[in-house]
């Protein structure tokens, strides 16, 4: 597929549907670069959280310090790493004092003003893949190919929940599930660009499929729209 022409692929929806694992895989088989917008975020949240000792979010001195921050990905050993000011923050950005707090973070405007400009300049070579909320509504609004997944939040909790189980993460399935629904809150009601389908989007619900056959119906539509 690598002499088919080079797109721009959207693919956003609430928390645990599956985006960052099928955009994962969509872009080895495509050979795109995938951007999780979502861990931009977090990142974004784990500096603002470090820069009180006791992990009090506020804003107000946040937004002050908005030009320290420096996000990057680098691939090691074939994983796609984020990097904070130069320090690997891969592991410690799905943390859950940093998902508690990332969706107040994710509604400051100034920082989302930041954070999509870099999403923006990441995709100006096309050829790639983005998740997030408002990217087929605000980052790339003119993309060739947008998703939006979605499923019923206690589904969305459950699997949430056993994927942090295998992972040693200590949380109720319960703290899981009101998590998601506080974020689903935040995220759809926020006044800067809120998480919301693009006119454009295909709408897919993944509640009853598998990740394989997620993964296979979204690459069936983007072969249509890259020969
Ligand atoms: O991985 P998970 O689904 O838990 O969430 P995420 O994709 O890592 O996103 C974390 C949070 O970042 C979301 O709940 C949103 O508050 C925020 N976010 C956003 O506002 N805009 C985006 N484009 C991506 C994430
Ligand atoms: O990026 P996002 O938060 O939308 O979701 P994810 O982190 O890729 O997926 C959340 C969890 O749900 C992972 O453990 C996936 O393996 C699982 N999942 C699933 O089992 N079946 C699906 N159809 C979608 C996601």
């Amino acid at each position: 597929m690598a002499n088919r022409k080079k797109i721009i692929i959207t693919l956003d929806g609430p928390a645990s549907t599956g985006k960052s694992s099928i955009a994962k895989r969509l872009s080895n088989t495509l050979g795109y670069i995938h951007i999780d917008s979502g861990s931009m975020y977090r990142a974004a949240t784990l500096f603002a959280l470090r820069l009180d000792p006791e992990r009090i979010l506020r804003p107000n001195v946040f937004v002050k310090y908005l030009s320290e921050i420096n996000i990057d990905f680098k691939k090691i050993n074939e994983e796609q790493k984020i990097f904070l000011n130069n320090e690997d923050v891969s592991h410690e950005i799905r943390e859950t004092y940093v998902t508690n707090e990332v969706s107040n973070v994710a509604k400051i405007p100034e920082l989302r003003l930041l954070l999509v400009n870099k999403q923006k300049e990441f995709g100006k070579n096309k050829g790639i893949i983005m998740d997030g909320r408002d990217i087929g509504t605000i980052v790339f609004p003119n993309a060739e190919c947008k998703f939006f997944l979605s499923a019923k939040v206690e589904v969305r909790a459950k699997r949430r929940y056993l994927e942090q189980s295998k992972q040693g993460i200590n949380q109720t399935y319960k703290m899981v599930l009101d998590n998601l629904k506080m974020r689903d809150k935040l995220d759809t009601k926020r006044v800067n660009s809120p998480l919301k389908k693009a006119v454009d989007a295909i709408e897919i619900d993944v509640g009853n499929m598998t990740l394989d056959d997620a993964y296979e119906k979204l690459l069936t539509y983007i072969k249509n729209q890259i020969v």
